[in-house]
């Protein structure tokens, strides 16, 4: 990509204020996975070593704009920075209110989503957020596809805007994927509605060689092929999309295998009560919650002549045992593969990382929507505003 870089930049005595994505995973208020918060410390440490003070901001989570929900709080965040930084991170509720900081120290101010106008880009709170140092960087790829006040809004109105060393390196592997793939190029795109990832499956349909589906994405596939569902969850106004996403991979000659063997419970809370079934003899009263080792063999045979393997969202209800045999399969089937395997996105990566299988995979990209919008061939507004500021 073309941007400058913090290298470009001098950034002795001056004030940086850097977007990071460290959107983590939390389950009960505990940080499931740090991979996201670790993936930023050389970019701190690189502004405090040229000198810098260090004015971090993230979103976490979606919360509703202009309220505050401690739920959505980035002090556990703060603090977690602190402790693999080693040194204390101060944390900033109200970022407007007037910042002392001084050079060598790092403040991480509140959650960028309960300011009123993040999410529509308003200029003024872009200008705002901008303003509040000397050099604005952007070093969150998980977020550079959304053109918010912090991010694409921030770029332009900063005095000067660079691109944060993740945010390079991440765009590199990621364009690396979609320009030179050795094939066959699979993907794997788990998580709860086809409706959040309906463009994505779609573009992906040009590009890869194999799709397979994954968590609630699946079901209402399923569904779409004349399955019963039960009472899973299912998108049923999707099942046309579902219907025409078939028949354009077949079409175009793209795998597109649906489970053949599935875990089933009366519920997520009722998970002693699993049991495996084949994929078409789903009853009413039951909920898939996970695919079954039937359809992980055949996911593993399909996936064994892969050239690259790029996994986004977990297969089924991975947080809760045992609807996280599935993801757990595959994991391991990408671990044991000789193709190039790539796991992107916070719940992907929690879930391998939680199998002890993170180190097995080739990388792990703290982006989950951005990677996959770079991999359908689309610019990232936030990459497309870097650039401009070259020219400008
Ligand atoms: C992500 O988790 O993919 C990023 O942090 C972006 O979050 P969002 O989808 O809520 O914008």
């Amino acid at each position: 990509m073309k941007a400058l870089s913090m290298n470009d930049v001098d950034l002795a005595g001056k004030r940086v204020v850097m977007r990071l994505d460290l959107n983590v995973p939390m389950n009960n208020g505990v940080i499931s996975s740090d991979k996201r918060i670790r993936a930023v410390l050389p970019t701190i440490r690189l502004a405090l070593d040229r000198g810098a003070c260090v004015i971090a901001l993230s979103h976490l989570g979606r919360p509703v704009e202009g309220e505050f929900d401690e739920a959505f709080s980035l002090k556990p965040v703060a603090a977690r920075l602190g402790e693999l930084l080693g040194m204390s991170v101060r944390f900033v509720a109200d970022p407007f209110a007037g910042l002392d900081i001084r050079p060598g120290e790092v403040a991480l101010c509140e959650n960028v989503r309960f300011l009123k106008g993040e999410k529509k880009n308003n200029p003024e709170l872009a200008a705002k957020l901008a303003g509040l140092g000397d050099v604005y960087v952007m070093d969150a790829f998980g977020a550079a596809h959304r053109a918010h006040a912090s991010t694409e809004g921030a770029i332009r109105a900063a005095k000067t805007a660079v691109a944060g060393p993740l945010l390079l390196a991440e765009m590199e592997a990621a364009t690396q994927v979609l320009e030179h793939p050795k094939r066959p190029l699979y993907a794997i795109v788990g998580g709860s509605k086809v409706s959040t990832k309906l463009t994505v499956l779609e573009n992906l349909l040009r590009n890869v060689d194999g799709l397979i589906v994954g968590g609630g994405i699946a079901n209402t596939f399923m569904l779409a092929s004349g399955m019963d569902m039960g009472n899973s969850l299912v998108e049923e106004e999707l099942v046309p999309d579902a219907r025409r996403l078939m028949e354009l991979a077949a079409a175009r000659g793209v795998k597109l295998p649906l489970p053949s063997d599935v875990v089933v419970a009366p519920g997520l809370d009722q998970p002693e009560k699993a049991e495996v079934k084949k994929a078409g003899e789903v009853k009413p009263g039951d909920c898939v919650l996970d695919i079954a080792e039937g359809s992980v063999q055949e996911y593993a045979a399909m996936l064994s002549d892969a050239g690259t393997i790029v996994w986004n969202g977990p297969l089924g209800a991975f947080e809760t045992k045992p609807f996280d045999q599935g993801s757990r399969g595959v994991a391991a089937v990408l671990a044991a593969s000789p193709a190039y395997t790539l796991v992107c996105g916070g719940d992907s990566i929690a879930a391998v990382e939680s199998f002890g299988l993170g180190d097995r995979m080739d990388y792990l990209s703290t982006g989950g929507g951005a990677f996959m919008e770079v991999l359908e061939g689309k610019v990232l507004p936030s990459v497309a505003a870097l650039a401009d500021r070259i020219r400008s």
